[in-house]
């Protein structure tokens, strides 16, 4: 069948929703709770469309194509209402960006910037409320934040949680859902209880914003990173260096990562290769053992870092093991370190 997007042709399948079709012809749209993989959308009402079908503006990600449809994706109707949804969301982040762990990293912050959201039509900034009444709202939107650090792998805060259900659908254990009833509901987990599960990281990939993210002491890795008497060995999981590159696309121009990772303070770095797979406790307890003593120095002067996406493996941090970073916190040293390419390099060696 073929139906109309912007007044051109396509040749499209049954069963297909028009987001479908605009991500398969790469028509941008924008949209935040859709995720890859997932059916479950219709939530952030970013990705409204007009049709020839109805009066109404669509959601695109839940809108099967028909015969004959016609699909207008920025016309004036849809950039207002688009834009309406859009302020709405950001309202309730404005002012937070600069101290947030996703600060470059978060989707809802490029659309915000991609549309321009500077104006606050819905919400009045801390300085401009006045009224008993509006501080009292203010005050009552904190007492419902829920921060958890408890558990090893995931960091919790349900300030910056936009509720676009993206956990709530991807999680294969079914660990988070609506919490409260009404005006008051909030995602998370069964009575807010510490999160434990499997902690196999799917939730925090796909939250696109800072609501979900890697558990984690970046200051405490930062500082020994730059301590001059430790020496820093990174291990790279088989399969990362792509997920980094991913990472870090949008914050540095390098995408050399050898000259990245002994910029921000690592001395040697070991890339696990296929016959390795597995074999990364070994690998790693090589460093502080068997490789220590070759080269005399004290274990106790080596920090190991795993940079892998298994999150799981934070848990399971041992003797051998200091730190497990994945792929968006690489980013994020690389984003905190500024300047990076042109600072100071260690002693680069290799093992
Ligand atoms: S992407 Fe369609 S409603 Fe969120």
């Amino acid at each position: 069948m073929q139906i109309k997007i912007n007044n051109k042709k396509y040749t499209v399948k049954n069963g297909e929703t028009i987001l479908d079709v605009c991500r398969r012809k790469n028509i941008p749209v924008a949209t935040l709770c859709s995720f890859e993989g997932l059916s479950r959308g219709g939530a952030c009402r970013l990705c409204l469309v007009e049709t020839n079908k109805t009066e109404k503006l669509v959601t695109s990600c839940t809108t099967k194509v028909c015969e004959g449809l016609e699909v207008f994706i920025e016309s004036e109707k849809v950039q207002k209402a688009r834009r309406i949804n859009l302020e709405l969301l950001w309202a309730d982040h404005a002012g937070k960006c600069v101290t947030c762990k996703k600060n470059r990293m978060c989707e809802l912050q490029k659309l915000a910037e991609e549309y321009r959201i500077e104006n606050f039509h819905f919400v009045p900034r801390r300085g401009e409320m006045t009224s008993k009444e509006e501080l009292n709202l203010v005050h009552d939107n904190w007492s419902r934040v829920v921060v958890e650090n408890d558990n090893p792998c995931v960091s919790r805060n349900s300030e910056f949680c936009v509720e676009c259900r993206r956990c709530i659908s991807i999680c294969p254990e079914k660990k988070f859902g609506f919490n409260n009833r009404a005006g008051d509901v909030i995602v998370g987990t069964p009575y807010e209880k510490v999160l434990d599960c499997s902690f196999c990281g799917e939730c925090v990939r796909a939250c696109p914003t800072a609501a979900l993210t890697d558990q984690n002491n970046l200051e405490k890795i930062a500082s020994d990173l730059s301590d001059l008497k430790k020496l820093s060995v990174a291990v790279f999981d088989f399969g990362i260096l792509d997920k980094i590159k991913e990472q870090i696309k949008n914050i540095t121009p390098e995408q050399n990562l050898e000259k990245l990772f002994f910029a921000l303070g690592f001395e040697r770095i070991i890339n696990l290769k296929d016959e390795d797979k597995n074999r990364e406790d070994e690998i790693i307890k090589n460093v502080k053992t068997t490789d220590a003593k070759r080269e005399k120095i004290d274990p106790r002067n080596i920090r190991t870092f795993f940079i892998s996406s298994k999150i799981s493996k934070k848990a399971q941090k041992s003797e051998f093991l200091d730190y497990v970073l994945t792929d968006r916190e690489v980013a994020r040293l690389v984003r905190d370190a500024g300047k990076i390419v042109t600072g100071k390099i260690k002693n680069n060696t290799r093992l």
